[in-house]
């Protein structure tokens, strides 16, 4: 017995419960098809929606500002690493959120453990959707608010938790967008209109709405006609946009005391100049790429509703996050295993990051699938259906 033994023992503990994840190697990059462990396969598993990371010109812009500036930042943004792209970035960001000011973080996990904490502490407290992703959920803990969870989407139960909080100095309500496991798309509108009715706070984490939702891949409050409104806005640059990085975008004060107490933006280094600049650069592309966003939410269409015909149980997601249930945990690892075999990646998804009994696949397609890659999906997933599931 040594003082480490219990790490294996926990190890076990999740192998026995199905819960034990392993790594995969990718050795090809993101794109609609992967080689994947050694085996090429359509990837149904991948957050970059548009292509963008793999996007020619992005790639150039990239490999210019990385040329010139190097490959990192050296310090943090308010010590020496705030490269100038970042202006052109945050600029860009405000403008297509429509708010005055934006502020770029090293990640969108980074972002929401930093932000909740700043707008948000002992004494108030944050509403939260039941079904929000874990970065919220550890923001809300390192916030040392208090918490109350109101069940997913439940809008009126949201009513009921802030009708019984006026004791509390400041009340914050967030959820996500897009719901990151489910796609379905939180009811804004009226959550907006609860918001001020109490004169609570209201936090949407976009990270799957931005690039996909809305004029110009805006994002989902743009889609739910709330553009303009007294939102504060968070998002990712790591999956539509196909690059690396969180924002915030909202009023200049609001920025302007992040900079100044977002734990998660003072003590860390700045973003390569190269994924700053490439950001921008995708994002230019995004605005323009109509063409991207409705082929995107038509092959969304086509799978659902083929995966539906085929027997699968789907969550009604509204987006190209397709759910496909299968209840526990070695029943879903089973299926995503039987599809590789099929030359299908789509990754199984267990607890914690889904409900106890609501293991799954995600599926996610890419606006730059063939139809050939689609037909071959399905067919992987109709041939592991009659051998697995019928
Ligand atoms: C809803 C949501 N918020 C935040 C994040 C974190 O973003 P990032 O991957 O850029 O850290 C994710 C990532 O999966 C997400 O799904």
């Amino acid at each position: 017995m040594n003082q480490y033994d219990w790490i294996q023992k926990e190890c076990a503990e999740l192998e026995q419960a199905d819960l034990l994840r392993h790594l995969r190697t990718l050795m090809s990059p993101p794109d609609n098809t992967i080689t994947i462990d050694g085996r090429y396969v359509v990837n149904f598993g991948s957050n970059n929606y548009l292509g963008l990371s793999t996007h020619e010109r992005v790639i150039a812009t990239a490999a210019s500002a990385t040329c010139v500036f190097g490959t990192g930042a050296s310090g943090s943004r308010l010590m020496s690493g705030n490269s100038y792209h970042y202006e052109a970035l945050e600029t860009n960001l405000a403008e297509i959120k429509g708010t005055e000011s934006a502020l770029v973080f090293s990640s969108g996990y980074a972002t929401n453990i930093s932000i909740i904490p700043v707008l948000a502490g002992e004494g108030d407290l944050i509403l939260s959707d039941a079904l929000n992703h874990a970065s919220i959920i550890d923001g809300c803990r390192l916030s040392r608010a208090t918490k109350e969870v109101y069940r997913h989407c439940d809008v009126e139960h949201l009513k009921e938790l802030l009708s019984k909080s006026s004791d509390f100095r400041r009340r914050l309500i967030v959820t996500d967008g897009v719901f990151s496991m489910d796609g379905d798309i939180a009811p804004l509108q009226d959550i907006y209109e609860v918001a001020t009715n109490f004169g609570a706070m209201l936090l949407v984490d976009d990270a799957h709405g931005f690039g996909v939702l809305g004029r110009g891949g805006s994002g989902t409050v743009a889609h739910c006609g709330l553009k303009g409104k007294n939102i504060i806005e968070m998002g990712t640059l790591s999956k539509a946009v196909g690059g690396l990085g969180g924002y915030v975008a909202g009023s200049r004060a609001l920025i302007e005391l992040l900079i100044n107490r977002a734990r998660g933006f003072i003590f860390t280094t700045g973003l390569p100049p190269g994924t700053v600049a490439a950001a921008d650069k995708a994002l230019k592309v995004m605005r323009s790429s109509s063409n991207l966003r409705k082929r995107l939410l038509e092959h969304a269409e086509t799978v659902r509703n083929a995966l539906t015909n085929i027997g699968y149980t789907l969550l009604p997601s509204q987006t190209q996050i397709l759910p496909v249930i299968l209840g526990e945990p070695q029943h879903a690892t089973e299926v995503a295993e039987a599809l590789l075999a099929n030359d299908v990646y789509a990754p199984a998804i267990r607890p914690p990051a889904v409900p106890a009994g609501t293991s799954r696949l995600r599926v996610t397609v890419m606006a730059t699938h063939t139809d050939t890659d689609i037909e071959h999906a399905l067919d992987g997933f109709a041939n592991v259906y009659s051998h697995k599931l019928q």
